[in-house]
């Protein structure tokens, strides 16, 4: 019942490690060809290797998702390399913890330019890109990873809950604005999960979710049919890593 991807371009964002490079993996397993996207180029260049086991991959692009410029020159670069794009995963994202009143104001501009203003330009730069595919194929997905921060409010992360309760919102919006013409957007919203982004959060990491998981719902929600759109999937640790 689940499609194809074979053929399909995506782009994941942030996928030199983590979660990123498992649905870049994941994608690739499924005969998606994929963009990858991340700043350090060594890691993309691995992520790149574990991909090409299973099809070729698009290339690697390293814009700053803060730069919007650099972002439209790398998604214009990868339209034009594969002629179209399907699948925007906005996954890129960082994670200060801190309490308001001993937060640093660096950290709280710097979650939001990354999480959410960055997310937000990814997708209206790739839009285009995915309202084609629809026209071509009635489909196109956007994958936004937001976290269960985006739904509650959450102690010593309140800047960071800010910048995703601001990406659920905004798929939300997108997803009413762009339905009548196949596009899929969909939350991705975990807890923990076993990354370099919380190792340091004293968390059991043998109890939090492992990325590959993170990345089979992902692979579910591409290839979901087209008569409905599972705008918004909530996965929790089993077993919490606290
Ligand atoms: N880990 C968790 O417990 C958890 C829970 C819920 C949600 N999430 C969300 O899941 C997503 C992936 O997180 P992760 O755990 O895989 O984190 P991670 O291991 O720290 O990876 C973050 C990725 O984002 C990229 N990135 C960060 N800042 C960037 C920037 N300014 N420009 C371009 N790329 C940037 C990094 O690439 P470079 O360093 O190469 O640029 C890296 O590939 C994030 O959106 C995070 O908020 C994580």
């Amino acid at each position: 019942m689940l499609t194809d991807l074979s053929g399909q371009v995506a782009i994941v964002t942030g996928a030199s490690r983590g979660v990123g490079r498992a649905i870049a993996v994941r994608f690739s397993e499924l005969g998606a060809s994929v963009a990858l996207f991340g700043r350090n180029t060594d890691a993309l260049a691995r992520t790149a290797e574990l991909c090409a086991e299973h099809t070729a991959v698009a290339g690697t692009w390293s814009p700053e998702l803060s730069d919007t410029d650099a972002l439209a020159a790398a998604v214009r670069e990868v339209n034009e390399q594969c002629g179209r794009i399907d699948i925007l995963v906005n996954n890129a994202g960082v994670f200060y913890p801190d309490r308001v009143d001993s937060a640093d104001p660096f950290d709280i501009d710097r979650m939001i330019d990354v999480n959410l203003k960055g997310l937000m330009h990814a997708t209206r730069i790739c839009l285009p890109y995915l309202k084609e595919s629809c026209m071509a194929r009635g489909r196109a997905v956007l994958i936004n990873i937001a976290s269960n921060a985006g739904r509650f409010g959450i102690p010593g992360e309140a800047a960071y809950c800010a910048s995703k309760h601001g990406v659920i919102g905004f798929g939300e919006g997108l997803f009413q604005e762009e339905r009548e013409l196949g596009l899929k957007v969909c939350a991705l919203s975990p807890g923990w999960i076993a990354t370099e982004m919380v190792e340091d959060c004293g968390i059991d990491m043998d109890r939090a979710i492992r990325p590959s998981e993170v990345a089979e719902m992902a692979s579910v929600v591409a290839r979901w049919p087209a008569g409905s759109c599972p705008t918004e999937i909530r996965l929790y640790p089993q077993r919490d890593p606290r």
